[in-house]
């Protein structure tokens, strides 16, 4: 798919959801495909770490994933691989990128890097992965083992460390890397502790993310887990169903990455394409719920939702950025999310989701 036509598809993306059509003509540019909803760990703001998952696990089929990319690569800018789960478990994830990067999608990881061992940091490397997000969650080890139970501080900092050492080495652009650290409000640090740990990034990684956490749809609505801040008011439409595909493990296609335990499934594709689906019956449900702003009773999943909490910019709703951005990457290159997001959180006055913070 030319850049051009993705950016096209994002334009028909936002004339749609402005002009209130429920039936699409545009297809998702960006797909988050989920490779395993298994987990090594316990991480307490994320429904599949404190086992709220009431939906079989599994590891995809390749050749169900193989499937997926070849009806979607006619339409798609990107794929992240991972939705509920961590992908490095996955006997095949290094296959899966290079399918999706050879079929000219470009594929993004979200990863707790805790399997990252100098072996799979080669072959990450040779993957055709664009893009890694690093998610480590505190700048001290008493705070980041607090948040991310069961992996061990020093072993996933030197495993992240080292995948980024030898990037530099090889001298690769490519992937782009970002640490990811959700502000959880477990424990407290001092600037200086901040400021001591940033430094170990120094000249290797390419951005860092402070990030606001979420509910995970209305997962931890109620929960004292972690500290949140509770939707005052509620922006709908959610974008996301107007811009993104999510397609879970087992081939279920859901509305939203936050539906981990399939609530809303919108059909499969084992049994139907995925263009069918999404301009399938209870596609067009959803979105009218979001229209005609019922969406709560529709779909209890968007209860204190990050997504539909955050207001617009200039017109353009939360989710929707995230396509948009990543459309305009594939002509200007990820330096490109970076200003994008500094002038977001410019015109938010500092209210913001995430923030670079290097
Ligand atoms: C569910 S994880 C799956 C990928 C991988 N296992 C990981 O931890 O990065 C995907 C992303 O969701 C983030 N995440 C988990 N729980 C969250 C929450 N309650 N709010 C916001 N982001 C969350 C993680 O930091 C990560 O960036
Ligand atoms: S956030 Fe990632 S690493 Fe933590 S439990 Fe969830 S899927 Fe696993």
């Amino acid at each position: 798919m030319n850049k051009l036509s993705i950016i096209r598809s994002n334009i028909s993306a936002l004339a749609n959801l402005h002009g209130k059509k429920s039936k699409l003509d545009n297809l998702p540019t960006y797909f988050w495909l989920e490779p395993t909803n298994n987990c090594n760990l316990k991480c307490v703001m994320c429904p599949t770490g404190m086992d709220m998952l009431e939906v079989d696990k599994g590891f995809m089929d390749f050749d169900l994933y193989k499937k997926i990319i070849d009806e979607i690569k006619n339409y798609t800018s990107a794929v992240t691989l991972a939705v509920s789960g961590e992908s490095l478990y996955h006997p095949k994830f290094f296959e899966m990128a290079r399918y999706a990067a050879d079929s000219g999608i470009k594929p993004l990881l979200n990863t707790n890097a805790t399997m990252l061992t100098p072996n799979k940091a080669e072959m990450l490397l040779d993957s055709g992965i664009t893009f890694i997000s690093f998610a480590f969650d505190g700048f001290k080890k008493s705070q980041y083992e607090k948040a991310r139970v069961g992996a061990d501080f020093d072993k996933t900092l030197g495993n992240i460390i080292n995948f980024l050492e030898l990037k530099k080495s090889k001298g690769k652009d490519l992937p782009y890397t970002v640490l990811s650290i959700l502000m959880l409000g477990l424990e407290e640090c001092s600037e200086e502790e901040k400021r001591e740990f940033l430094a170990r990034f120094d000249g290797l990684i390419d951005e860092i993310r402070v990030r606001e956490v979420s509910t995970w749809g209305s997962s931890f609505k109620n929960s004292d887990n972690f500290s949140f801040r509770q939707n005052s008011l509620y922006y709908p439409p959610c974008s996301r169903l107007w811009s993104t595909g999510v397609i879970s493990w087992d081939g279920t296609v859901l509305p939203c990455i936050y539906d981990s335990n399939h609530e809303l499934a919108m059909g499969n594709v084992k049994e139907q394409s995925f263009a069918d689906i999404w301009n399938g019956d209870s596609m067009l449900k959803l979105r009218n719920s979001m229209l005609d702003g019922t969406f709560l009773k529709y779909s209890p999943l968007c209860e204190n939702c990050i997504v539909l909490g955050t207001p617009p910019i200039m017109g353009i709703p939360s989710g929707i950025r995230l396509t948009i951005a990543d459309s305009i990457t594939n002509v200007f290159g990820y330096g490109f999310e970076r200003m994008a997001l500094l002038l977001a959180n410019k015109l938010r006055k500092g209210n913001f989701t995430s923030k670079t913070v290097n």
